[in-house]
């Protein structure tokens, strides 16, 4: 029996689903053009597109939200912010920004040139194709465990470190403006990283003088499997292990949307203060004024508040208990996953579960219309679709390691019952899944296409 954690909260407010008919399904999923990017919310039972911004806040959030201050510079919300960034993070300097990748294209703007390259453990899609768009070159060094979906490392999110010493041996450190670590590892499985793997990573960057950046959207569920997977760190408070964190690093770009719980807001965090003087006059270029970012000032105090929540014991130990609930049920009906479970998504390795089609027609993106097409669930492809790309010097096409779908599971908002529906759903497709089609590409742009592609069944 597969134990599933009590909810450390009750549920005030509640929003109504609804489940179409399987014609209603088929009909929206044509005339979305086989993308479900492209589905009206109002169309989809279970969302699990994204656990970005689709979180529950709490009545603390929303109190907060109440004492926003609206004034243009130095409203109250942005110290209170301040404050709680600083405790946490521990860095000099901080703007806050829209989202995660605001941040991401204004540290671009300001540090890649091109032909550099970006080494990270796995860049995810928007801060790739921000590397891309400046014309720099990202570099994915995760260890190779994470290629081997069934393997249960404990921190398969790692950087492989002797790789990034070669890697900085041959391209030299003039041509690397910035190194950087995704924690948790969403592009490879929503794996953890492990401190003693960020406190190595920090030291060779430190050493070649090359600034580290952390990637921290999902710092706090990172600091939970530090504490409850790596020794030394089992009694250490959660605080005190994501100060620990920080303080391997020269700054962070943080989407506040997941682990601050909020459905909307991020920040660039940074000790170099020549640095931060040239991003802070990119955001009054792009964003706006320095003490709000992109964002009102409520929105500045539901991260304030959210920054905390996302960081107590109790909360993580039921998100990240949910997942593996989720995880371990579809293992047991023998659907291929990324394990062990991660954090805050299930990635089912949808090449391996269709392996009848093969990766230049999609697999994933397959599941991902099966999925809808079976039980209204929305979830996301991150395989070729999201990740193959062409290297700007040699114009060959790098495909990712895995072609998976990304189950995310927004934080606060599904209960069990919706969990055991999905699996379910997924038993029904395991039956059947040598019938499903692959899918073509009928439209794409150039960069982070998945968004917006179309595709067309292949008969
Ligand atoms: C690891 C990682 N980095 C960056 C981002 C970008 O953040 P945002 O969606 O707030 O722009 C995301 C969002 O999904 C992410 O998962």
């Amino acid at each position: 029996m597969i134990s599933y954690p009590p909810e450390p909260f009750r549920i005030k407010v509640v929003e109504k689903i609804q489940l179409l008919d399987r014609e209603a399904r088929e009909k929206v999923m044509e005339e979305a053009g086989f993308n479900v990017f492209n589905i009206a919310s109002k169309d989809v039972y279970i969302d699990l597109l994204t656990d970005s911004g689709t979180g529950a806040m709490s009545d603390q959030q929303w109190s907060a939200i109440m004492q926003g201050d609206e004034a243009y510079a130095g409203a109250r919300s942005f110290y209170r912010l301040k404050e709680s960034v600083e405790k946490i993070f521990s860095f000099r300097y901080f703007i806050p920004t829209h989202q995660g990748r605001a941040a991401e294209n204004i540290l671009a703007e300001l540090l890649v040139r091109p032909g550099t390259m970006v080494p990270s453990n796995t860049h995810f899609d928007t801060t790739q194709a921000n590397i891309l768009a400046r014309g720099g070159r990202p570099e994915n060094l995760v260890i190779s465990e994470s290629e081997d979906p069934s393997t249960r490392y404990p921190f398969k999110g790692n950087m492989d470190v002797a790789k990034l010493e070669r890697v900085i041996e041959e391209v030299g450190t003039e041509n690397i403006p910035l190194g950087m670590i995704t924690i948790t590892n969403n592009a490879s499985g929503g794996q953890p990283v492990s401190m003693e793997n960020i406190r190595q990573a920090s030291e060779v960057y430190r050493r070649h003088k090359i600034p580290f950046f952390i990637d921290a959207c999902r710092y706090a569920e990172n600091a939970f499997f530090i504490k409850s997977r790596e020794s030394g760190y089992e009694n250490k408070p959660l605080l005190q292990i994501a100060n620990e964190i920080f303080s391997y690093a020269d700054g962070v770009i943080m989407s506040a949307k997941k682990d601050a719980i909020v459905n909307i807001g991020g920040f660039l965090a940074m000790n170099d203060e020549q640095l931060f003087n040239q991003a802070r006059n990119k955001l009054v270029l792009r964003e706006g004024f320095p003490t709000y970012g992109g964002l009102a000032g409520r929105d500045l105090d539901a991260i304030a508040v959210g920054l905390w929540e996302g960081l107590e014991e109790s909360y993580l130990e039921y998100r990240v208990g949910q997942t593996k609930y989720f995880g371990e049920r579809l293992l047991q009906i023998g659907v291929p996953i990324v394990e062990p479970p991660g954090g805050h998504a299930i990635y089912v390795d949808a090449g391996m579960m269709l392996s009848h089609i093969s990766r230049d027609i999609f697999p994933g993106q397959a599941l991902s219309i099966e999925l809808y097409l079976e039980g209204g669930i929305r979830a996301v492809e991150l395989g070729s679709v999201a990740f193959a790309y062409e290297d700007p010097s040699t114009g060959e096409t790098i495909y990712p390691a895995l072609e998976m779908l990304r189950l995310a599971i927004p934080r606060r908002v599904y209960t069990r019952a919706h969990f055991d529906f999905v699996v379910d759903v997924f038993g029904r497709i395991m039956e059947n899944r040598e019938t499903i089609p692959g899918y073509r590409l009928t439209y794409a742009p150039k960069l982070l296409r998945h968004f917006t592609a179309a595709f067309e069944p292949v008969q």
